[in-house]
């Protein structure tokens, strides 16, 4: 390898379909690779110390914000398993996964930097040494993560994913599309991870139930999503939205881009990831009511839509 070589590692978003928060616990959930966004890092050598180039960070990786923690794991951690923890490498980032949104970003940054890192050093990269470097960087970000976000951006497919299960792939194909709102407001995953955790500790039985609805309404979508009835996946999106409300983690603007797809002939809405803000989804019948909704969504104050079609 010259010193002069550059190489890259790439990333897709992600966006969870059902299940989020109570996957924590245990249920399963349903998420699907979003290619509409992603990350790409770029590796090439620096002279004297190793740097970070992105967007919202210019400097040493040992200077690195307490707010960019997680990454700094996954660079360290990855340069560790490599036997290259003395490199000296300017590291840049570039991405279009809007920023605790959702859809992924934290997850997606760090595949793409570990993928880069084992590119550069010209070494194959198992899959499970891929989640493990990644879940730790996920640790570190969002307190307790259920590890969704690493295995959908990992494996680049639909999933029910469940917490110390095999991931169960899935395809999907349903004569539906997919609305992604992003509402402008940053989420806050380990604020919601928390605040469902507090509202478990004050009532058990409703947090239960709660929980044991979202479970079988991924049952639900899950037997849907093959060629099956878009109505009744419609109808699970909003009946699971409002279980994310009783638990705490929706947001106003989240509602009120929900109740406008629903307005504007959706057949169902949620918000998507951990909540608190963020993106939202809804599913719609066909490609032009998809364009009314996002256009409503646009003039209802979302930052940014995307269609996309759940044929396969
Ligand atoms: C975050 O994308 C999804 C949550 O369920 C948290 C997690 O699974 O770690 C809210």
């Amino acid at each position: 390898m010259t010193t002069h070589t550059i190489r890259h590692g790439q990333a897709c978003g992600k966006i969870i379909l059902i299940g989020e928060h109570a996957v924590v616990y245990g249920a399963p959930a349903i998420a699907i690779p979003f290619q509409s966004v992603g990350a790409t890092v770029h590796v090439r050598p620096s002279d004297d110390q190793s740097r970070l180039h992105c967007d919202f960070y210019t400097g040493s990786i040992t200077d690195m914000p307490e707010t960019l923690l997680g990454l700094k794991v996954a660079i360290e951690e990855t340069l560790a398993s490599l036997n290259q923890s003395d490199a000296c490498l300017t590291l840049t980032i570039d991405s279009t996964i809007p920023i605790e949104r959702g859809m992924g970003s934290s997850a997606s940054i760090a595949i793409a930097m570990i993928r880069a890192l084992y590119t550069y050093y010209q070494q194959e990269l198992p899959q499970e040494t891929l989640l493990a470097l990644v879940n730790a960087s996920e640790k570190v970000v969002h307190g307790n993560p259920s590890g969704i976000d690493a295995a959908i951006i990992a494996t680049e497919h639909a999933l029910v994913f469940q917490k110390a299960q095999p991931s169960q792939s899935l395809t999907v194909s349903l004569d539906a599309y997919l609305i992604v709102a992003d509402s402008g407001i940053t989420g806050r995953t380990k604020e919601a991870v928390t605040t469902v955790k507090a509202f478990q500790e004050e009532h058990p039985v409703q947090h239960a139930e709660l929980l044991s609805q979202l479970e079988t309404l991924v049952l639900s979508v899950q037997q849907e999503l093959q060629d099956g009835d878009s109505t009744i996946v419609g109808q699970a999106f909003t009946h699971a939205h409002t279980c994310l409300q009783e638990l705490g983690v929706s947001h106003p603007t989240i509602d009120m881009l929900v109740q406008t797809a629903i307005d504007h002939s959706a057949l169902g809405a949620k918000l998507t990831g951990g909540g608190l803000g963020g993106c939202m989804i809804a599913l719609a019948h066909d490609s032009q009511t998809a364009q009314t909704i996002a256009n409503a969504l646009l003039q209802n104050g979302a930052k940014q839509t995307f269609i996309q079609s759940l044929k396969k």
